[in-house]
Formats: structure tokens, C-alpha cells, sequence
């Protein structure tokens, strides 16, 4: 299990069970966990990341029947779940009325938003606790998401108990999230699993969420995934003062810093690369004093949907 070894997983299993803070590897992103059951835990989340209370947060479970102890699974959100658990998908589910879950992980909201992670460290501490965890992506809320163990302890450092290492995550980007109700997938969030696997996979037209979904994940507020530097998109080459964040044959290696997220334009490697092209680049432009990070045009399909989605997010205005 990469670097981790059992008594790590003793070690971090014992201060969730004391309500503390766990920065934990999953296949997507880094995660920043606590015991979900446990109201001043779910506090110390939402603290440390500097969240707004109102972003209800995602539970990480074993599998579909821990997940059905906490929401309603109905046949749809089971057949998703066993399709895809363990893996890049979050299913947003209606609350179980006897649902232990700590209020806050829903943030007022009466369904619950659940997913089993795919990774060996991950699935340990889920074994070792026993306990359901609440775990949003380890970075200060708006920031880039971290997808390595040193990505978390340049943002969150002092303020988690411990970060386990499981090595840079595989996928890169978040996972996929999606709302069931009766026989609609509503897509709240492209991610991990591309809306083409899932339509695939389930024979169902994923659909656009009505209106009232809209403030539920922050993921979804317009500027998220932010360095500090703006970012300009769908363009060939730079700019004067811009880096250049390269896909495929679209590259511009006249720029004073350049990187390509995928040389073969393989859009799984440039999911992987995404955040931290971003971060590496974020810091060389801050020292060369480069404004702009300039971004080759992405094909929206597969996960270049989800790559484009948090691209735009990042060029967004700030607020
Ligand atoms: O891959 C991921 O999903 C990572 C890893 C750590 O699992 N987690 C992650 O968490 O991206 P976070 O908190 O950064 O984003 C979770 C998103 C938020 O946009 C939140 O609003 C949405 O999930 N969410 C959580 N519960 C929800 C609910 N009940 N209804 C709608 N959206 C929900
Ligand atoms: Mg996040």
C-alpha cells in the first residue's frame, strides 16, 4: 500500500476516532477526513479549509451498504454505485430520516452526497475506523485541489493532524457527481467518470439539474480551482508576459515557461497533470513575473469535460 504502512493507518484510524483531521490520498484528489458522525470534526473541516458553511461536504464509505445506512438508495443510485464504486463517482441521495450523519456534512440540505474511494489507503482508514468520512478536497476552500501529499502540506500544513501519502493521485481531477430522482441522473459536476462512461454503462441520457441544484457545490460556484495568477483560455500560443499550459500538438515553447498537459493529447494524462501543472506554474510565474497562465484549447469529451469545467472555473472573476 505505497508509502503507508499499517501503523500509519493505526496511528491516523485513531485520531478520527478522537475528532481530528486526516489529509487522505483517493484516486481523484487528496481529501481532508473526519469522522462524519461527529458534529465538531465536521467543524474542523469547514475551519481549516475556510469554507463557507453552506457547501455541504461529500462522505466517503466503504461500499453501497455502508452507504445505504446513511441515504436512501434506490434501485437507480444502487446500479450506479455498483457500476462504479469503488471509483470517481459521487452520488447525491436523499438523507435516511435515522441517518447518523453529522448535520453539517449536508449543510441544511436534505440528501447526502456519497462515494467509495479506489484507493488502498483510503479503503484502509474507511477499515480501520469503521466510520463514515466526510472529506472535501485538502486545500484552502477556492484554491487548486492537491493531488499529491506535499501539494496539501504547502496549503493546509499547519492545520491538519497528519496527511497520509499514497503518492500522486491517478485521476487528478474530482469525482463526477451525480443526483438520482426516480429515473433521472441529474449531472451536478463533471469529474472522474465522463457523462459518456455513465450513459454507457446505464442506458440513461444524463440530464441538466433543475435550478434549485444550483447553489449545492462550490465545485459549481463560477471562480473555484483558482491560482493566483489569472488564466486565459482556448488559445494557440501566449501572449507577452503569459506562461503556456500546452495539450497535445498545441504548444507554444516560445513562451518563457511553458508545460503541455498531455503530448500525445491523452486527455487521462492531462487530467492527472491538470492541478499540478497549475500549482508548479502558479509559482514560477509569481517568481518570473508572468501574469497570465494561457491555456490550450481542450476537446470536450471524455474528461476533457471535466478538465474544461474546472479550467473555466479557474479563469473565472474572482469575487
Ligand atoms: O473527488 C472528490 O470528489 C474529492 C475527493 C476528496 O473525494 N472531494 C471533493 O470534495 O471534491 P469537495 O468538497 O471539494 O467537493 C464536493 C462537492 C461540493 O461541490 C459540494 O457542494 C458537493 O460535492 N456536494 C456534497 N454534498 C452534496 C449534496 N448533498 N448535494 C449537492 N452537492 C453536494
Ligand atoms: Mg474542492
Amino acid at each position: 500500500m505505497s508509502t503507508q504502512t499499517e501503523r500509519d493507518i493505526e496511528i491516523a484510524a485513531a485520531e478520527i476516532l478522537q475528532g481530528g483531521l486526516v489529509a487522505i490520498p483517493t484516486e481523484t484528489v487528496y481529501g481532508l477526513a473526519a469522522d462524519a458522525t461527529n458534529n465538531e470534526a465536521v467543524a474542523r473541516i469547514f475551519e481549516a479549509k475556510g469554507r463557507p458553511q453552506f457547501n455541504p461536504l461529500i462522505v466517503h464509505v466503504r461500499d453501497i451498504e455502508m452507504a445505504a445506512r446513511y441515504a436512501e438508495f434506490a434501485p437507480l443510485a444502487c446500479k450506479l454505485a455498483d457500476h462504479f464504486w469503488p471509483g470517481p463517482l459521487t452520488i447525491v441521495a436523499p438523507r435516511r430520516a435515522d441517518s447518523a450523519l453529522s448535520l453539517l456534512v449536508s449543510a441544511g440540505l436534505d440528501t447526502i452526497g456519497l462515494r467509495a474511494p479506489n484507493h488502498a489507503v483510503a479503503q484502509a482508514l474507511l477499515r480501520a475506523t469503521g466510520r463514515p468520512l466526510a472529506a472535501p478536497s485538502a486545500n484552502i476552500s477556492g484554491g487548486v485541489s492537491p493531488t499529491t501529499a506535499d501539494h496539501v502540506l504547502h496549503s493546509l500544513g499547519g492545520r491538519v493532524d497528519r496527511i497520509l501519502d499514497g503518492g500522486p493521485c491517478q485521476i487528478g481531477v474530482e469525482s463526477t457527481i451525480v443526483r438520482v430522482h426516480e429515473d433521472h441522473i441529474f449531472l451536478l459536476r463533471p469529474g472522474g467518470v465522463s457523462r459518456a462512461e455513465i450513459e454507457r454503462a446505464i442506458g440513461i441520457k444524463l440530464a441538466k439539474p433543475p435550478q434549485t441544484d444550483k447553489p449545492q457545490a462550490p465545485g459549481m460556484l463560477a471562480s473555484h480551482y483558482a491560482p493566483s495568477v489569472s488564466i486565459r483560455l482556448n488559445a494557440k500560443q501566449a501572449e507577452e508576459g503569459e506562461a503556456f499550459l500546452g495539450f497535445g500538438e498545441i504548444d507554444d515553447l516560445s513562451a518563457p515557461l511553458a508545460k503541455n498537459l498531455s503530448q500525445t493529447g491523452d486527455l487521462r494524462e492531462a487530467a492527472a497533470n491538470l492541478f499540478a501543472h497549475l500549482r508548479a506554474m502558479d509559482a514560477e510565474c509569481v517568481q518570473l513575473g508572468l501574469s497570465t497562465i494561457t491555456a490550450a484549447p481542450i476537446p470536450e469529451e471524455g474528461l476533457g469535460e471535466a478538465i474544461n469545467d474546472r479550467l473555466r472555473r479557474a479563469a473565472a472573476p474572482r469575487v
